[in-house]
């Protein structure tokens, strides 16, 4: 459908595993920040009618030319962890907007045809989705003296991404349930624990997240080669 979708953008990181300078989120890639280039791309997505965005404190990000006229755009600040952004996020989401996505700035060129594939797994009725990709590592399970615990099964893991997608109470539940607060680093482990079961859908290698200097290489890469629009 279209426009019934809200975006929430938690970009309040620092972003320190990238080294020094500007928080992640503004970092720049070919003359755009990593922020800008997101918020675009998710806008490009018919079924996204607003964006909720989650800046660094202090910061106040330019975001009119990546958001169409049809977006309703919001700004707010973020908090110390992700957890808070997303929650300072979706405090400020108007209420009309069932389908709520959350998707990291730092997965700046995530295509719009992923939103579209998560939002639609929602409106098939699942409560909470997220994209993910096979493991193409071996896993294995460490002990604090760096000693092998055990190998995990690789056919049955999978790698993570943003965005993720919830039924708004779902999402809200999650966050407001004060005994499953803590060191979540997604969204969909805080409704794991309310005990919701979590559908996945094919991630994308284009959302891929900055994380470390050399993604940001691979981001460059995506972007000269006309991958990531
Ligand atoms: O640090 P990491 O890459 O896992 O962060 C994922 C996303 O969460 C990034 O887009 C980052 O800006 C955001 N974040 C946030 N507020 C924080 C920490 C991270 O919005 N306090």
């Amino acid at each position: 459908m279209r426009g019934d979708v809200a975006v929430l953008v938690p970009a309040a990181g620092l972003g320190t595993r990238l080294g020094p300078g500007v928080p992640k989120a503004l970092r720049e890639l070919g003359g755009t920040s990593l922020l800008e280039h997101a918020v675009r791309r998710v806008c490009l997505a018919p079924s996204v009618g607003c964006v909720v965005v989650a800046v660094p404190p202090g910061t106040a990000p330019d975001l009119q030319a990546a958001t169409p006229a049809r977006i309703q755009l919001y700004v707010v600040e973020g908090g110390a962890t992700r957890q808070q952004s997303v929650a300072a996020a979706l405090a400020v989401t108007p209420g009309s907007y069932e389908v709520i996505l959350v998707h990291d700035a730092a997965r700046a060129f995530a295509p719009p045809e992923l939103v579209e594939r998560v939002a639609a797994a929602i409106r098939d009725g699942h409560p909470a989705v997220i994209p993910v990709l096979p493991v193409v590592d071996t896993i294995k399970q460490v002990d604090e003296s760096g000693h092998i615990l055990t190998t995990l099964d690789r056919s049955a893991l999978r790698t993570v991404q943003t965005p993720q997608g919830f039924r708004r109470d779902v999402l809200e539940a999650g966050h407001r349930d004060v005994s499953v607060a803590g060191g979540h680093t997604d969204d969909a482990g805080l409704v794991e624990k309310l005990g919701i079961r979590v559908f996945t859908v094919p991630g994308s290698e284009l959302a891929m997240k900055v994380t470390h200097p050399t993604d940001l290489a691979l981001a460059e890469f995506l972007l000269t080669h006309g991958e990531a629009r």
